[in-house]
């Protein structure tokens, strides 16, 4: 058994949390999303201060509600790429200095594999290989897991990610930042056959279309002229559920075409819009059709938290992965190059 603290300062959130393997024994996620909703996005030096400011409050935090010390603490770990560059050297450096303090290893960690590992804190007993479905802000990806640090990209966006997708058109509709969890909201009480929507296809030169690849820039073109078309005041709550049910269903095809392609048998999902209640339904129904399984976190471990971050860690560390302490962060980082961020013992 492993006991990681982690630090995650990728984006807008201040994390730290205690796990030990699968368990999570502490979660502190200090959001900055009130700060940023007045500029619409996110400001990536207006977030690095933030991070500095939430930083020793949610390790201090992080322990005591843990009720444990620096002696239970096996591993450091810090979410080192990809991200808000100013960002992650802020949860880095504070890791890096936690380490050399209290003599600890310290464990890089790519955000992404987080993403991937935070199923495995509801789900104790899943293993690799399966199929992660990864759709947050930055990123939409059809992972292939085949094991610890071993990954295979099989699909990926050509343009927005799914969670920005959702961003644009609430800013479209005038519903503020984040957009995703306030389309949900909407789209509760819209119809989701209001308005037909082109779901995005990445047309292939030799004919047919991409079966993987995700395309939302059609998506989000056919949402800013049925806006103009329509005009004040907007059929909101439909437009919400037009948008959201295509962009579920966009997902759920691909994903189950590539795990029904692979032979895959299981399915995880992970990233800020494994939280959407239409992609949740739409994903778990057509899946059980088909005999797959399909896991999505609880909406806490959705969203970005240091838990996964310590979970995809500690088993890191368990086979030996740890980094040097010249380790630095990046903005860009395949996940299939993580093991870069290792010198494996
Ligand atoms: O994974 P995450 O917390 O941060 C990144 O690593 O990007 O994902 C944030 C994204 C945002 O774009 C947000 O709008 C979206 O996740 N999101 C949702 C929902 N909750 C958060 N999208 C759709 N439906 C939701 N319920
Ligand atoms: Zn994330």
């Amino acid at each position: 058994m492993k006991t990681i603290l982690a630090v995650e300062t990728s984006c807008d959130e201040t994390a730290v949390a205690i796990v030990k393997n699968r368990n999570v024994c502490s979660n502190v996620v200090a959001s900055q999303i009130p700060i940023h909703q007045q500029y619409g996005g996110v400001v990536p030096e207006v977030a690095s201060r933030e991070h500095l400011v939430m930083i020793n409050p949610c390790i201090t935090q992080a322990l005591a509600e843990a009720k444990l010390s620096w002696q239970d603490i096996d591993g450091i770990a810090a979410t080192v790429a990809p991200g808000l560059v100013g960002a992650l050297l802020v949860g880095l450096t504070a890791a890096k200095t936690l380490a050399m303090v209290h003599q600890k290893p310290l464990i890089g960690v790519h955000h992404l594999e987080g993403h991937i590992y935070a199923t495995y804190l509801s789900e104790p007993e899943l293993m690799p290989p399966f199929l992660c479905l990864l759709v947050s802000g930055g990123h939409t990806s059809l992972i292939y897991v085949k094991d610890c640090g071993k990954y295979e990209m099989l699909g990926t966006t050509r343009d927005d990610a799914a969670g920005e997708a959702f961003d644009k058109v609430a800013r479209l509709l005038n519903l503020g930042y984040p957009g995703g969890p306030v389309i949900d909201r909407m789209a509760q009480t819209g119809n989701p056959q209001a308005f037909p929507l082109p779901e995005g296809r990445i047309s292939l030169p030799a004919g047919g279309y991409h079966p993987y690849d995700t395309s939302f820039s059609g998506l989000k073109t056919a949402m800013l002229y049925l806006v103009q078309k329509l005009g004040q005041p907007l059929p909101v709550n439909d437009l919400a559920a037009s948008f959201q049910a295509t962009v579920a269903r966009s997902l759920t095809k691909k994903t189950l075409t590539c795990a029904k392609d692979y032979g895959i048998k299981t399915i995880a999902v992970g990233g800020g819009v494994a939280a959407n209640s239409a992609l949740r339904q739409q994903l778990k129904a057509a899946a059980e059709a088909e005999n797959i399984q399909v896991f999505f976190p609880p909406l806490k471990f959705c969203t970005d938290n240091a838990a996964m971050i310590a979970c995809a860690a500690a088993d890191h560390f368990q086979r030996g992965h740890i980094s040097p302490l010249t380790l630095g962060v990046q903005s860009r980082l395949a996940i299939t190059e993580v093991m870069k961020l290792y010198s494996v013992n």
